[in-house]
């Protein structure tokens, strides 16, 4: 087993750079969006603490028990049917699909740091025809900026966790703060501002619908990362003292505060120019752009800001998306980390490729399966199946395989007996009950 252990902070800083990535800064505030603003911020923020947190908290208890890799964890800590148990630490294979298509957008991103920094788009019908032209006919472009997103989520993953991850975390987390509480301030000054935090904190239930509770359960648990290993793999790389209930609330605090954060910069801007909220995903890549470009040059300066930081959460993610699977294959294939990361990254690379030309006219006919593109194909598999049913698995085998005194003595020091109860209730019924229900939601529906 891998011996580098976090340092405190590192972990803390590691974990909150896996759960803030795109999911906070492009997905959170466009969903937001498209789901009528406040109330759904509200049904988010429950679902957060009494599934996200809950879910969360079981997946530092599996890591921290077995200080091993996913696979070998639920062997090992499966009092009967480890054999059979081991099967659900694959889930960890869930990372190389979606960090496929995760390094595409990365790679967008990228792009959009030039465009800032140049010339940006005049208005939203040239914004918007200039994101499709990328997507559906920029293949080299594409390419090239797909494969540096990769290079560098590899590089990290090849140092190992503590000169790796644990590094780039410490530099990109304190950066992608400042950056964003500097744009948090400039929105202040904007008269959208106030719009912005309206929107967002008063809630009006007549606007959301029952797929708007179903969207903010899928969202807590991508962001929170949760499902795939992530965690739980992080969390075997826990420094011995650790307040793990601590750990867990400031990590899913600081992902909730960032992905406000990111709906007031964004909305203030948005609605300054009274541009419409419910724009889908092109709100950041399409209005945002146009938006900025009206502003004149300080908007340049707001895009590449906003766009450096979008980047450095999207690298964290991404790494942490890919570090489980390295460590299951390591453990269980019993290789080196270079063999691994070879390995997984051809794999992922090959499936990235295809998600990229998946888009592209003239190509898609032939990376199309069932009449969909791979890229969609990845993220519908990934988000509204595997991650589900891993987040299940998950809370079923914490809260009825491992015996509860083990788990109890594992938590005591850190919450009273009431919160452990209730927390403990959670796992066993809520979670899985609302994981269900959004996956047959997701899937039939
Ligand atoms: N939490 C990340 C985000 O919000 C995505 C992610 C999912 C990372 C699953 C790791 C595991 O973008």
């Amino acid at each position: 087993m891998n011996n580098a252990r976090f340092s405190r902070i590192g972990f803390i800083l590691a974990a909150a750079g896996s759960a803030v990535g795109l999911g906070n800064i492009w997905k959170f505030p466009y969903i937001t969006g498209e789901n009528g603003g406040g109330a759904f911020v509200l049904i988010y923020l429950m679902t957060i603490v009494f599934i996200g947190l809950s879910l969360f908290l079981a997946e530092v208890v599996i890591g921290r028990l077995s200080r091993e890799d996913s696979v070998t964890a639920f062997e090992t800590l499966a009092p009967k049917n480890g054999k059979l148990w081991k099967y659900s630490g694959w889930m960890v294979v869930n990372g190389v699909i979606i960090l496929s298509f995760y390094l595409v957008v990365i790679g967008w991103i990228f792009k959009y740091i030039y465009i800032s920094a140049t010339t940006l788009p005049q208005n939203v019908e040239n914004s918007s025809a200039a994101f499709g032209g990328m997507v559906t006919t920029d293949i080299t472009n594409q390419l090239i900026l797909f494969t540096i997103a990769f290079i560098i989520t590899a590089l990290i993953v090849s140092k190992g966790i503590k000169k790796g991850i644990e590094k780039a975390n410490i530099i990109l987390m304190p950066m992608l703060i400042v950056i964003l509480i500097a744009l948090l301030y400039y929105s202040t000054t904007l008269d959208g501002f106030s719009k912005a935090i309206e929107f967002l904190f008063v809630p009006d239930f007549s606007k959301v619908h029952s797929s708007s509770i179903l969207a903010a359960v899928g969202h807590a648990f991508f962001t929170l990362s949760l499902g795939m290993g992530t965690i739980m793999t992080y969390s075997a790389s826990l420094p011995k003292k650790t307040n793990l209930v601590r750990a867990s609330a400031i990590v899913a605090l600081l992902d909730t505060i960032i992905a406000l954060i990111a709906g007031v910069v964004i909305f203030a801007i948005i609605f300054n120019f009274g541009a419409e909220p419910a724009q889908g995903p092109g709100l950041v890549f399409i209005s945002l752009p146009a938006i900025l470009h009206d502003m004149g040059f300080i908007g340049n300066i707001i895009g590449v800001a906003f766009f450096v930081a979008l980047a450095f959460a999207g690298i964290t993610s991404a790494v942490s998306i890919l570090e489980p699977t390295v460590m299951a294959v390591i453990n269980r294939f019993n290789t080196s980390r270079m063999k691994a990361l070879i390995v997984l990254g051809l794999i992922t690379y090959i499936l990235g490729a295809m998600a990229l030309l998946s888009n592209i006219e003239g190509i898609k006919e032939y990376v199309t399966f069932f009449g969909t593109g791979t890229f969609d194909i990845l993220d519908f598999l990934s988000a509204s199946i595997l991650l589900p049913l891993g987040g299940m698995l998950v809370a079923i085998f914490v809260g009825f395989i491992i015996k509860k005194e083990v788990i109890y003595m594992l938590l005591k020091p850190y919450m009273n007996d009431t919160v452990f109860k209730i927390w403990y209730f959670s796992i066993r019924f809520i979670t899985p009950l609302g994981v269900m229900i959004v996956m047959i939601n997701k899937v039939f529906f």
